[in-house]
């Protein structure tokens, strides 16, 4: 075979590679193959020397030829691949990079944060207690006997006939108790709540609670109107007023409920229907029954307690419509407050 034989049949056989070729690397190898500095082209072309004139004459021509087809030959390939490269593949180092997600606290979780730094600077300990109570510790241990009216109060999601989902923080005033006795103590609960109630703009089956009880000696519901009057002036702003109206809860002797001035300052608006004034929490003088049923004695020491949602100051602080938005997960919601 001449070599401008050989040059041409190295020709078929470097195309009919080409054609099936499927990928940038195989390309590239592929041209380090055949047209290198030391491929297989260049090896023949390097053998021009050794033959005689006229076959030296061809064999160069077809070397030009035979190279500027490959050449061209494998641009094509390379525009080829590049044409049908998926998207992902194909990389445009212009582009802006795309920012990761970043994550945010939940504005319940925001309130709950203040709220707890409030009343960790007036000396509180967060103690923190199950959420599947039994119906001995959110019940009758806060002195509601099975058959006591007051269960209506908080219709509840049963799991079986002692277990249930806790409907207020206030089992665990019996829990802190519990662990504390005798010593006196300083606590709030913060958690989650479940009612069997249907829902509605102001109330939600799921909830968050913070309860706060506070055990020793000296302690009066002067104590816990101080403690308020505090509370509301740093979380909800200076100036603020507190009230104490009569109320009733099973557990505390005398109960009130406790309500704040609201943010239009007496001067009347859809927020506190023109009354000037929030309810915020429920609260009391510990109950006897119930300190004894904590361990201590009632005739030693005096203990408040009070329990507050927190849906609702962060619905007032933030002007949001509907208590629901909440556990719904909307990002559209949820992200203004990340
Ligand atoms: N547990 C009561 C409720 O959920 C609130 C409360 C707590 C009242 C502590 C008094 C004392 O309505």
């Amino acid at each position: 075979m001449s070599l401008s034989q050989r040059i041409y049949s190295l020709r078929e056989i470097a195309l009919r590679e080409l054609e099936s070729t499927a990928s940038d690397r195989a390309l590239e190898d592929w041209r380090v193959r055949y047209l290198a500095r030391k491929g297989e082209l260049a090896a023949v072309i390097g053998e021009l020397g050794s033959v005689p004139g006229e076959e030296k004459k061809d064999a160069g021509r077809a070397a030009n030829t035979v190279k500027a087809e490959l050449q061209a030959a494998f641009e094509e390939a390379q525009q080829r691949l590049r044409a049908t490269a998926p998207d992902e593949e194909r990389v445009d180092v212009s582009l802006p990079g795309i920012p990761p997600m970043v994550g945010g606290l939940h504005i319940t979780r925001q309130t709950l944060y203040d709220i707890e730094q409030i009343f960790a600077t007036m000396g509180f300990t967060v103690f923190e207690t199950r959420e599947v109570e039994t119906d001995e510790y959110n019940f009758q241990l806060l002195n509601l006997s099975p058959d006591h009216p007051a269960r209506d109060m908080q219709d509840t999601f049963y799991i079986s006939d002692t277990l249930l989902l806790r409907t207020h923080t206030s089992p665990g005033q019996i829990r802190a108790m519990r662990q504390y006795c005798p010593e006196p103590l300083r606590v709030i609960l913060p958690g989650k709540c479940h009612r069997y109630e249907a829902t509605s703009a102001r109330a939600e089956t799921m909830f968050y609670q913070v309860e706060g009880l506070a055990i020793g000696h000296g302690i009066t519901l002067a104590s816990l109107k101080g403690l308020f009057k505090a509370f509301a002036n740093k979380f909800f702003g200076e100036g603020r007023e507190v009230r104490f109206r009569g109320s009733y809860f099973p557990f505390t002797e005398p109960s009130v409920e406790v309500d704040i001035t609201c943010y239009c300052m007496g001067k009347g608006c859809t927020l506190c229907k023109c009354t000037g004034w929030l309810e915020i929490s429920g609260g009391g003088m510990v109950h006897p029954v119930v300190l004894e049923n904590g361990g201590y004695d009632p005739d030693d020491v005096t203990g408040f307690a009070f329990g507050m949602g927190v849906e609702r100051p962060a619905l007032n602080r933030h002007d949001i419509d509907d208590i629901r938005r909440f556990y719904s997960n909307d990002l559209r919601f949820l992200q203004q407050f990340a």
